[in-house]
């Protein structure tokens, strides 16, 4: 058994490990969501929304992302929604490489212990950090990967960050598409052939 960092809520307390963030933030941003699930949503950090109130995608982006929920008959408690870096960066930047690892075995112990059906990256940053490969997201959403996170495999499906539909809402249906795609392929939408559910269940 590997040593826990995260409490029982898979909750990160403390963490001083990245200076700039440590001056940026206004609070660690844990995930929200089931211990359980079976979907989890991995962005790539807190925005200044987030940073406010403490809880993942509940700016513009959240909303995008609650709406492609609902469309997917998918409620946001149903799911876990969480990111690659805790704590919000300076000035909405990129995280670093660094920083991406210092809390990669924070998002690895947290995605170990969910062990969920699916993850699902949400842009480029999310996507090449537990890929570890360049991702062209656009053309790439909606593409399955078995991807190694810390010492645990997942299931991974690449997907637009949903602020991308905000820029050009040409990429608002691929978008919608994939997010119903995560709720088949984890097994939460009922009777689709992508899904867990066999001809056993009805
Ligand atoms: N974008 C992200 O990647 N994560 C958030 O929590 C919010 C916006």
């Amino acid at each position: 058994m590997t040593e826990q960092s995260l409490d029982d809520d898979l909750h990160v307390n403390e963490c001083e490990r990245c200076p700039a963030l440590v001056d940026s933030r206004s609070r660690i941003v844990n995930g929200v969501g089931p211990t359980d699930a079976d979907l989890v949503f991995v962005g790539e950090g807190p925005g200044a929304t987030e940073d406010e109130r403490g809880e993942p995608f509940v700016g513009r982006s959240g909303t995008v992302l609650d709406d492609a929920l609902r469309d997917a008959d998918l409620a946001r408690s149903d799911v876990r929604i969480t990111n690659c870096v805790k704590c919000r960066p300076p000035e909405n930047r990129d995280p670093t490489a660094a920083e991406l690892d210092n809390c990669r075995g924070y998002l690895a112990e947290e995605l170990a212990r969910v062990g969920p059906e699916l993850v699902v990256t949400l842009g480029k940053v999310p996507s090449e950090h537990l890929l570890d490969e360049s991702v062209a997201v656009t053309n790439r959403t909606g593409e399955v990967f078995d991807a190694r996170v810390g010492g645990t495999s997942h299931r991974l499906l690449v997907c637009l960050h949903p602020a991308a539909t905000l820029y050009d809402r040409s990429q608002a249906t691929a978008f919608e598409e994939t997010i119903r795609r995560a709720a088949s392929l984890a097994g939460l939408s009922e009777g689709d052939p992508d899904g867990q559910s066999s001809l056993g269940d009805y």
